[in-house]
């Protein structure tokens, strides 16, 4: 069995929405892929509760309690790398997790590391996407599924999708429609790593 390990600092839409469609498509029987653990660097992460409802296990690292973004990276790669099995490396799904992580980090995943980011990249790297986006005067906005690289929010692109900025749009109410179709692409993306594409 392939272990999925997805990282969190928050509300976790988009953990949820994996975990779901893990358990509706049968990722176990279909892909022999299993959604193994949901790691939170905040402790106060709304979605480790959903994960734990679903009897997903959970871990709390928490990068305050680390003297460095090395030392806090160090502990977080042991930790995912439990979920290692020999010949089958843990896929690791960044959902929502707002930390840059470190070129020794992105290295040990390389391949492996995916992450969400709410705009069509390589727009808008970084936060704010959204009032940056309405601020740009764009028609268009949305997400991207990409593979992570040393540099923030590049690495090539898997997935995407495009929602319309409507007139008077607030950066809540374009993050929110985008993040609808995030709980897609996610998805989409994932399925297309599981069966091998
Ligand atoms: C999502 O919009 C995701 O794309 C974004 O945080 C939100 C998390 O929502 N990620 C980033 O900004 C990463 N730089 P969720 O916790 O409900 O999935």
């Amino acid at each position: 069995m392939k272990n999925i390990v997805i990282l969190i600092s928050g509300g976790g839409s988009n953990m949820a929405a994996l975990v779901r469609a893990a358990e509706c498509e049968q990722w176990g029987t279909r892909y022999g892929a299993k959604i193994a653990v949901v790691l939170s660097n905040k402790a106060e992460a709304k979605g480790l509760e959903f994960a734990r409802s679903q009897g997903i296990a959970t871990a709390v690292l928490d990068h305050k309690a680390y003297a460095s973004r090395e030392a806090f990276d160090a502990a977080l790669a042991d930790a995912i790398g439990a979920y290692d099995r020999p010949g089958q490396p843990a896929l690791v799904l960044l959902a929502g997790f707002m930390r840059i992580l470190t070129p020794a980090f992105v290295e040990r995943f390389a391949g492996r590391l995916i992450n969400i980011h709410p705009s069509l990249l390589p727009a808008f790297t970084g936060l704010h996407t959204h009032q940056r986006a309405i601020e740009a005067g764009c028609k268009f906005a949305g997400a991207t599924v990409h593979r992570v690289t040393t540099e923030l929010d590049h690495g090539s692109i898997l997935e995407q999708a495009v929602v319309p900025v409507l007139p008077n749009d607030s950066p809540a109410a374009l993050a929110a429609r985008v993040l609808t179709q995030e709980h897609l692409i996610y998805r989409r993306a994932v399925v297309r790593l599981l069966q091998g594409n």
